[in-house]
């Protein structure tokens, strides 16, 4: 089929894709018992890695379609599988994965344009001139084929060397085309799909190091020069050689704070048992302790098809069951559902319960701080939700250590990264309101907990 007519149909099928999101986010607003539906709770995605050729097999696309909200090929739309030989492209089965991602209303995360690795044989001996044409080529082709299809690309991956230099990784890229390659591939990838969010990629960089700071410096570079980058993305394979570093939620917000998303695009952590589920609870209270942190990826659905198979990465074991690793993934993300989770409706005594009260914690003639505690009731709480009421008057400018949606002037707040409470234990976020006029406290509304 030429890539025109492909296209075409491709957009048409637009209208349903939005169909079947709205059927999905309905279904989320009910319970939050799934990880996709657990962190759209939190405003954020929950993905995986899939292969095309796994999604005939029944348990395998039953499991993606309940749990995630976005999915990232996981080599099909890389440059040895699209275009093999020059100026010939093929879709067959990136398509197949996208085609199955818009019909459960998912996300696609777009895997991976530039990178040194999974490259075919003829893209190393070209000079680089051709080099230049050929990789401006490739973005064009991948990116106009699913235009407007794609929530994120990693448009460059893993450029930067390990160890500790900070360097550039050698690569046919770097080596004929200098540190300027990055910069043109994001450019041109910028004007092929201007919907898609444009991110880096790398691994190694979850905490701070020479190689995170030699992306930081090129992320702020790039910020202050106007080179288009929306996000960067974190891979997060970790094991006991490469552990969750202790200031990876540190580092997701000094990217943050250069004026980036950043993503957690290829978590597995090898292990087993409440160790490994221990480690998942960091990564995703770091994610959802950062703002701009938009979503979570997992490298795979099941242990027997990870590319670290032998170390059993991932939240379902190979025969699909969940793992502890999946109740404490769920259970971070403010989700109930798993037989004896505090939350979870279907359990026999559930009686979460939550009280809110406020105090004004600082003062001054224009604003004042205000702090709202929350306080879990007898038993254990994995979310909460409190509302609260301004003074038409007043406005407020921050909010921290919780998640925010208005409506007029009512404030329903939810946790950032602290809705699991044990009985009776407490937590708070606080406000800046501007007083507009007028001095009055705001009134605080029922606590709801699950
Ligand atoms: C891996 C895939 O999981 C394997 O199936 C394949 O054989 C090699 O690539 N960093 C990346 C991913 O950005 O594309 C890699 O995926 C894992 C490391």
């Amino acid at each position: 089929m030429s890539m025109i007519v492909r296209r075409l149909s491709r957009a048409a099928t637009a209208g349903l894709v939005a169909a079947a999101a709205l059927t999905a986010a309905a279904h989320s607003a009910e319970a939050a018992d799934t990880l996709g539906s657990a962190a759209a709770g939190q405003g954020r995605y929950f993905g995986t890695a899939v292969a095309a050729s796994h999604l005939g097999e029944s348990d395998y696309a039953a499991t993606l379609d309940r749990e995630f909200s976005s999915v990232t090929p996981e080599n099909e739309m890389k440059w040895d599988a699209t275009e093999p030989s020059r100026g010939s492209f093929t879709f067959t089965s990136a398509d197949r994965i996208v085609d199955h991602a818009q019909s459960q209303g998912m996300d696609v995360r777009g895997h991976t344009l530039v990178w040194h690795s999974q490259l075919p044989s003829w893209v190393s001996p070209l000079g680089a001139q051709d080099l230049r044409t050929a990789m401006n080529a490739h973005i064009n082709g991948l990116m106009g084929h699913y235009k407007g299809e794609i929530h994120s690309w990693d448009v460059v991956n893993e450029a930067f060397q390990d160890g500790g230099s900070g360097a550039r990784r050698s690569s046919p890229f770097q080596d004929k085309l200098g540190d300027g390659f990055i910069e043109e591939a994001f450019r041109t990838a910028r004007a092929a799909d201007p919907a898609a969010k444009l991110c880096y990629n790398d691994y190694n960089t979850d905490g701070v190091n020479a190689k995170s700071n030699a992306v930081y410096d090129m992320v702020k570079d790039f910020k202050s020069r106007g080179v288009p980058i929306d996000c960067v993305g974190f891979q997060s394979h970790f094991n006991s050689n490469s552990p969750v570093p202790s200031d990876y939620r540190h580092n997701l917000q000094r990217f943050a704070d250069l004026g980036v998303d950043v993503q957690i695009t290829e978590l597995d952590i090898e292990g087993s048992g409440s160790a490994q589920a221990a480690d998942y609870t960091k990564v995703v209270e770091a994610c959802l302790a950062v703002s701009r942190c938009t979503g979570m990826t997992v490298w795979g659905v099941t242990d027997k098809y990870s590319w670290r198979s032998g170390g059993t990465p991932l939240l379902f074991d190979g025969d699909y069951n969940e793992k502890p690793a999946y109740g404490a993934v769920l259970s971070a993300l403010g989700g109930s559902g798993g037989p004896g989770d505090p939350g979870d409706p279907g359990d026999p005594g559930d009686g979460a319960s939550c009280t809110a009260t406020y105090t004004r914690t600082a003062d001054w003639s224009s604003g004042y701080n205000g702090q709202v505690t929350i306080t879990a009731g007898a038993e254990p709480i994995s979310s909460w939700t409190a509302t609260v009421t301004l003074p038409a008057q007043q406005s407020v400018s921050s909010l921290w250590n919780g998640t925010p949606t208005w409506s007029g002037n009512v404030m329903t707040v939810r946790p950032s990264w602290n809705g699991t409470l044990a009985a009776g234990a407490s937590t708070s976020f606080g406000f800046t309101a501007a007083k507009n006029g007028s001095d009055a406290a705001p009134t605080v509304g029922t606590c709801t907990a699950s």
